[in-house]
C-alpha cells in the first residue's frame, strides 16, 4: 500500500495548491498561414482526424453577421458556426466535403454598394477556390450586449455572450435564469442548440432552451433581400420556426440574438444526501417531485446514491453560498498529469482494486468538500448551503485564472486526463427498469468493476420536461451522464470496457435513449432520427429556411444523411465509431474479442478473453 499512499499524499498536496488562477482555453480555431484547425475545448474529436478550414471570420455585430452569411450565400459556400471556446464533443462544426460540381458565379458586386468596407474585407480574405468552399464563423468577437427587461422579465443577448456574463447581469437586476447548464463555459446560442440541461421536472423543467422566448436567426435569401436577412422568431408570431430554432445545432442559420424568460430573483438550498442505493430504482422519480432541482449521483462500486436536495427559497433566506464544483475547479498542470499517468498504469496493469482505492479517495475529498459547495463563498461548514440562484446554479472557476500552471482539468495543452462521456436522455417511465438492469449486470460482474467510472463522477443523474422543440426531448426524460478513460491511442482497449459499452448500449439500443447533442461517442447518434416524433418538422423547417442546405456539416450529414454509412474498419468498436459484428472491430491483438452482452444480450462488445488469444 506503500506506493497508494504515496499517490494519495500526492493528489492531497497537488490539488491543494489548486489556488489562485488559470489560463484561458485555447481558442477551438487556429491558423497557421493560410489554413486553420477547428478543435474542440478537449482537443481531439471523436474520430481523432482533425478539421481544417480555410476561412473564418470574427463578426462583431449583427450586420456583419448578416453579411457573411450574404457572402456565403452569394459564393455558394458552405457555413458552420463555432462559440468562443466550443464545448461540443461531437465534430458537428467541421464543413462538408466541398462539393466540387457547384460553379461559381461571376462575382456581381450589386451588394457592395451599400455593403462597404466589411464586404470588401470578406471579399478580401474569404478564398472562394473549389476546395476551400466553406465559411466557418466565430461568435467569439460578438458578445457585447445583454440587455434585461426588469419589468417584463426577459433578457436578451448576442449570440456570444458567455453563459456566466448572462447570469451575473440577470442577478444585478435581482432576477433569476431559472434553467441552465452546470456547466457556465458556453455561450448563450451554443447552449440551446445543444439541448444543454441542468435538472428539473418543475415548471419547464430543466433545459435552458425552454426559457427561450425569442430569437433573431440570420438567414440566406434572395438577391434582392441582399442574400440574407435577420427574421425574428417569438412565440407569437411563428411558433413552428421557434420550435426548430431552439435546438437546432446550427443547422437551420446562424443564431444572433437569444431572448430568455426570467423569474423574480430567488435563492437555493442545498444538501448532499448519502445513501444506500438499494431503492434508488422506484426514488428517482420522487426525488425529482419533492426537489425541485434535485438531481442523484450514483456510485455503483459503492452501492451509494447521493441524493441532491435542492430547492427554492426566498431572498430573505440567510446565505450567501456558491457552488464551486469541484470537477471545474482551477486544477494544476501536474495534478492533470499525475492522475493520467496513474491511470495509464493502473489500467495497462488490469488492476481493479486500486482503481477502486483511488475512487475511495477521490469521493471521500468530494464528500469532505461537498463538491465544491462553500456556505460563505469560501469553505464548505455545514448543510445547508444556502445561496444566490446565479450562484448555485453553474460553475466554472477553472475558467478565469491567469496563473500559467493551472487550468480546467481536460485542457489539452497539458496531456493530462482524458475521457469519454456518454450522456443518454431515457423515458423517466423505463428509467427504473434501465437502473435494474444495470444492477444486474453489476451482481453478474461484481461492484469493482464500475471504480473506472466512480474514479470520474459516477452516474449523475437529471431531470428534463418534456419539450416543444422539435429535437429536444419529447417526453419527459432522465438524462444520465457517465465518463471514463480514454487511451492516447485508438486501438488500446479500456479496462472492463465491456461493462461500459454494454451500459452505453442498453441506454441507446434497449432503452432508446436519445443522445445529449453535445456529447457521447458516434455509435450513441446510430438512428438518431427515429427517436424524435417531430424530426420531419425540423426538417420542412430547415428546407424553408436554407433551402440551398448551406447550413450543414460532415456530421450532420453522417447522422441524418438518406443512407447511414456504416464503419467497419479493423478496430472501430474500440471508440465507438461502431457496434462490433466481428472480431476484428475489436483487438484482437490484444485479447479483445466481440462478444454478447451479460445482460442485455443483444448487446455487441469487445470483451477481454486472455484465453482465446492465439
Ligand atoms: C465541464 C463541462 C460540463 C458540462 N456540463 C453540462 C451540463 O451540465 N448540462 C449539459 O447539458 N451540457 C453540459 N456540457 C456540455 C455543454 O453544454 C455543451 O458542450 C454546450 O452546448 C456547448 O456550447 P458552446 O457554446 O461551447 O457551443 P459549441 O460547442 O461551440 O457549439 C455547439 C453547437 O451550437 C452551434 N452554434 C453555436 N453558436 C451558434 C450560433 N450563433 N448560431 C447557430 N448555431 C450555433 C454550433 O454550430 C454547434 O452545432 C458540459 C460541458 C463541459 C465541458
Ligand atoms: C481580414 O483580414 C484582416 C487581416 O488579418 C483582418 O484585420 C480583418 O478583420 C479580416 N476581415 C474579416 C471580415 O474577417
Ligand atoms: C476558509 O478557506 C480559506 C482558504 O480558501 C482558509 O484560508 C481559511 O482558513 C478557511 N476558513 C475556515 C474557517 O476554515
Amino acid at each position: 500500500m506503500g506506493w497508494l499512499l504515496y499517490v494519495v499524499t500526492l493528489l492531497v498536496w497537488v490539488s491543494t495548491l489548486q489556488t489562485i488562477d488559470a489560463i484561458l482555453p485555447q481558442p477551438p480555431v487556429r491558423c497557421d498561414g493560410t489554413v486553420c484547425i477547428v478543435d474542440n475545448a478537449y482537443g481531439i474529436w471523436g474520430d481523432r482526424k482533425d478539421c481544417y478550414v480555410n476561412n473564418v471570420v470574427y463578426p462583431t455585430t449583427e450586420e456583419e453577421l448578416r453579411l457573411a452569411v450574404a457572402y456565403a450565400n452569394k459564393n455558394k459556400l458552405k457555413v458552420n458556426i463555432v462559440s468562443k471556446f466550443s464545448h461540443s464533443v461531437p465534430k458537428l462544426i467541421c464543413p462538408s466535403t466541398p462539393n466540387h460540381d457547384s460553379t461559381i458565379e461571376d462575382l456581381i458586386d450589386d451588394v457592395e454598394v451599400t455593403a462597404g468596407a466589411y464586404w470588401a474585407s470578406l471579399k478580401a480574405n474569404i478564398s472562394t477556390e473549389l476546395g476551400s468552399k466553406s465559411l466557418l464563423i466565430s461568435t467569439a468577437k460578438y458578445d457585447s450586449n445583454i440587455e434585461v427587461d426588469s419589468e417584463n422579465l426577459v433578457v436578451t443577448a448576442d449570440a456570444g455572450v458567455s453563459l456566466r456574463e448572462l447570469i451575473d447581469k440577470v442577478e444585478e437586476a435581482g432576477l433569476s435564469l431559472v434553467a441552465s447548464t452546470y456547466w457556465e463555459g458556453v455561450s448563450v446560442a451554443g447552449v440551446i442548440s445543444t439541448g444543454a440541461h441542468g435538472s428539473s421536472l418543475w415548471g419547464k423543467g430543466g433545459a435552458i432552451h425552454e426559457q427561450v422566448i425569442g430569437i433573431s436567426l440570420v438567414v440566406p435569401a434572395t438577391k434582392s433581400e441582399g442574400y440574407a436577412k435577420v427574421i425574428q422568431l417569438g412565440a407569437e408570431n411563428d411558433e413552428h420556426l421557434l420550435n426548430a430554432a431552439k435546438v437546432s445545432l446550427g443547422l437551420l442559420g446562424v443564431i444572433s440574438k437569444v431572448k430568455f424568460s426570467l423569474e423574480r430573483g430567488f435563492k437555493r438550498s442545498i444538501v448532499h444526501h448519502y445513501t444506500s442505493d438499494a431503492n434508488m430504482e422506484d426514488e428517482y422519480i420522487n426525488h425529482a417531485k419533492e426537489y425541485e432541482f434535485g438531481d442523484i449521483i450514483w456510485y455503483p462500486s459503492k452501492q451509494t446514491a447521493v441524493y441532491r436536495r435542492d430547492s427554492r427559497v426566498s431572498m430573505d433566506t440567510p446565505g450567501d453560498g456558491i457552488n464551486d464544483y469541484v470537477d471545474v475547479q482551477p486544477s494544476s498542470i501536474l495534478f492533470s498529469q499525475t492522475v493520467r499517468v496513474r491511470e495509464q498504469q493502473l489500467e495497462s496493469a488490469r488492476d481493479v482494486s486500486a482503481k477502486c482505492a483511488l475512487a475511495d479517495f477521490s469521493l471521500d475529498r468530494k464528500r469532505q468538500v461537498a463538491t465544491g459547495l462553500k456556505n460563505n463563498g469560501q469553505n464548505f461548514t455545514e448543510y445547508p448551503v444556502i445561496g444566490r440562484q446565479g450562484k448555485m446554479q453553474t460553475a466554472g472557476s477553472c475558467l478565469y485564472a491567469t496563473e500559467d500552471d493551472v487550468s480546467c482539468v481536460w485542457d489539452p495543452r497539458n496531456n493530462g486526463v482524458l475521457y469519454f462521456e456518454t450522456s443518454a436522455m431515457i423515458s423517466a417511465t423505463k428509467f427504473g427498469d434501465f437502473i435494474r438492469d444495470v444492477k444486474k449486470l453489476r451482481e453478474v460482474v461484481n461492484p469493482e468493476n464500475f471504480c473506472g467510472m466512480d474514479l470520474y463522477f459516477g452516474f449523475l443523474i437529471r431531470f428534463i420536461k418534456a419539450s416543444t422543440a422539435y429535437l429536444g426531448q419529447s417526453e419527459d426524460s432522465v438524462a444520465v451522464d457517465f465518463a471514463y478513460y480514454r487511451a492516447d491511442d485508438a486501438l488500446t482497449p479500456r479496462l472492463n470496457q465491456d461493462i461500459m459499452e454494454e451500459i452505453e448500449q442498453m441506454a441507446f439500443f434497449k432503452y432508446g435513449g436519445r443522445p445529449h447533442w453535445a456529447k457521447n461517442r458516434d455509435l450513441a447518434f446510430f438512428n438518431v432520427k427515429s427517436k424524435y416524433p417531430n424530426y420531419e418538422k425540423f426538417v420542412a423547417a430547415k428546407k424553408q429556411l436554407d433551402p440551398q442546405n448551406m447550413f450543414s456539416s460532415e456530421w450532420s450529414e453522417k447522422t441524418f444523411g438518406e443512407d447511414e454509412d456504416v464503419v467497419s474498419s479493423d478496430g472501430c468498436a474500440m471508440e465507438g465509431l461502431c457496434v462490433c459484428s466481428e472480431d476484428r472491430h475489436c483487438n484482437p491483438s490484444k485479447g479483445y474479442f466481440c462478444k454478447p452482452g451479460r445482460v442485455y444480450s443483444e448487446a455487441k462488445v469487445c470483451r477481454f478473453s486472455p484465453s482465446s488469444m492465439e
